[in-house]
């Protein structure tokens, strides 16, 4: 497995494999890896001829300075994991690789970056969509790997490939989970003991919503929701929204749109989690 700190010497090494129309699978990741990141190389393993994952956590894309400096590092523990999936390239810039300057683009995804996430991230999503797209321009992927527990990015991130025709194939892949349910997150590693033990309720709450689907209207379901989440003294909801899965336009009825998801983020003492589930 290689490691590289710079672009010029990633993009030397791939150039040859793109040459020779060798196929390059992508991950990238703001590293502190868990089982669901491995999952998105051991897919892109099986798919391409050579894995590429970048570990970059990126400034730009936190609206919290807290989160930001508490985000975890672990580099030495993602490179050994990531040689034992069979990893092949590790890029490792630093903010100077990444950012010599500051990059001012502005994207507009309409509604897309609106809602949910970019309601209460601001500036969150525009900085994803800088980096991923100046990651893609280094990397040059066939295929990129995103999980869908990032719902929305996921959305954005397909967006972004539509408006600048970047010629990469976005491959969701299904939110990866602990035993009891919890959705995996580099920010579980910040959970205390006490919610950890709370933070299956999360996933057990957004179950019981999706049973309930089919008697509640999305707005009587939302509410629901609200409530289960407002008596657990330990978490603070952020938002629970019922939107449509390819919009992310709010849902009046369950049978005005093909395939709706409710979405969540809550906060957990100082720890802030997201999840979410197809309600169909
Ligand atoms: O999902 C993430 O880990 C990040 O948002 C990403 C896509 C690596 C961009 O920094």
């Amino acid at each position: 497995m290689e490691i590289f700190n710079t672009i010029i010497t990633t993009q030397s090494y791939l150039a040859p494999f793109k040459k020779n129309n060798k196929t390059i699978g992508f991950v990238p990741t703001m590293g502190a890896l868990h089982q669901g990141h491995l999952a998105l190389v051991k897919q892109a393993k099986a798919e391409n001829d050579i894995v590429v994952v970048s570990i970059f956590v990126n400034p730009i894309q936190f609206n919290n300075k807290e989160d930001l400096l508490k985000y975890p590092r672990t580099f030495e523990t993602d490179a050994s994991l990531l040689e034992a999936e069979g990893c092949d390239v590790i890029f490792y810039p630093d903010e100077s690789q990444m950012y010599p300057e500051p990059d001012q683009s502005v994207y507009d995804f309409g509604l897309l970056d609106k809602v949910m996430e970019g309601k209460f991230r601001p500036g969150h999503f525009n900085g994803v969509a800088i980096v991923v797209k100046k990651l893609f321009d280094i990397v040059l992927p066939d295929k990129a790997y995103f999980g869908e527990k990032d719902y929305q990015q996921l959305q954005i991130i397909k967006a972004l490939v539509e408006h600048k025709n970047i010629p990469v194939t976005i491959i969701p892949c299904p939110i990866y989970r602990e035993d009891d349910g919890l959705a995996m997150s580099s920010r579980n590693m910040r959970l205390t003991a006490e919610e950890r033990k709370v933070a299956p309720f999360i996933y057990q709450t957004l179950l019981q919503a999706k049973d309930k689907s089919n008697q509640l209207n999305p707005n009587e379901l939302t509410h629901w929701v609200i409530q289960q989440i407002e008596e657990n003294s330990m978490l603070t909801l952020e938002y629970f929204e019922i939107v449509d899965a390819a919009t992310l336009l709010p849902v009046i009825n369950f049978n005005d749109c093909q395939s709706s998801i409710g979405c969540i983020a809550v906060f957990l003492g100082d720890v802030r989690l997201i999840d979410n589930i197809l309600l169909e």
